[in-house]
């Protein structure tokens, strides 16, 4: 099993390369911070990876993605499994304040995933087998005040996997969109913990099952999918007036 995570630093994906590490897979990461990515890739080893190589690369700097993919499939000599994880939170308020960091966090959450998906989508396709997954966000199932540059982001990335995996299903490809609610990482730090927020063991374990089993859309944990049928079935009369 050959398999490509881009975002390798974040919690979430940490604890899917152990999944895969488990299982002897040869693994392919991709992240910009060397010293963490280097710490991640030495611990995948001694959980069972048959091997692990490393890309430093920010993945912000969207006219590099190219030379990266090949450089994995190379190395990979092929690919069966892809998971996009990388994405930052970014600050509502500051992003209100100026349309440069919203950009920023666009780029960030949205622009360089479909770039990476429009450019990886291609090798799949014409492969005729094998799963991509992204981690998405409930925040993206509805905009509220306190996220919405963020769940813009998320939104226009669930839609765009949306049409993706109605295009791939014809060429046997799974398309896995994962939708995690709060999960406890490094991202969440500066939040109040409470009792809706998973572990990053738990969320992580959860991606590599969905990947496995090629699932379309997972909820992480499940029970995100009730309350997000909620939240979006709210009326916008009733949903504005609330401080969400
Ligand atoms: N935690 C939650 O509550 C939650 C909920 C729903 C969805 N998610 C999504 O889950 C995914 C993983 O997040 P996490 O919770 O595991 O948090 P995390 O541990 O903070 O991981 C985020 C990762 O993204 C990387 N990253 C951000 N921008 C990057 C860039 N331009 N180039 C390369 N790497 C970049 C970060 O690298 P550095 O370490 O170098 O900064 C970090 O490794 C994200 O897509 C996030 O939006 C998280």
């Amino acid at each position: 099993m050959r398999v490509l995570i881009i975002g390798a630093t974040s919690a979430i994906a940490h604890e899917t390369a152990k999944c895969f590490a488990g299982d002897g897979a040869d693994l392919f990461l991709v992240a910009r911070n060397a010293e963490k990515l280097q710490a991640i890739a030495d611990d995948l080893k001694v959980r069972g990876a048959r091997s692990v190589q490393t890309y430093v690369l920010d993945l912000a700097e969207l006219e590099r993605h190219e030379e990266m993919l090949n450089a994995a499939i190379e190395a990979l000599q092929g690919l069966d499994r892809l998971l996009i994880a990388h994405g930052t939170l970014g600050n509502q308020r500051k992003s209100e304040l100026s349309v440069e960091e919203t950009l920023k966090e666009l780029n960030n959450n949205l622009m360089s995933v479909i770039s990476l998906l429009t450019l990886s989508a291609n090798y799949f396709e014409q492969q005729k087998r094998g799963c991509i997954a992204v981690i998405s966000s409930v925040a993206g199932d509805r905009g509220r005040q306190s996220n919405y540059v963020y769940g813009a982001a998320k939104g226009g990335l669930t839609v765009f996997l949306q049409g993706l995996r109605n295009r791939l299903s014809k060429s046997h490809v799974s398309v896995v969109t994962v939708k995690p609610g709060f999960v406890d990482t490094p991202m969440t730090t500066a939040l109040k913990k409470g009792l809706l927020f998973a572990s990053p063991q738990s969320v992580g374990a959860g991606i590599y099952q969905a990947m496995k089993t090629g699932k379309d859309v997972v909820y992480l944990p499940w029970f995100w999918r009730p309350i997000m049928f909620v939240v979006r079935s709210t009326p916008e009369r009733i949903f504005k007036r609330l401080s969400l």
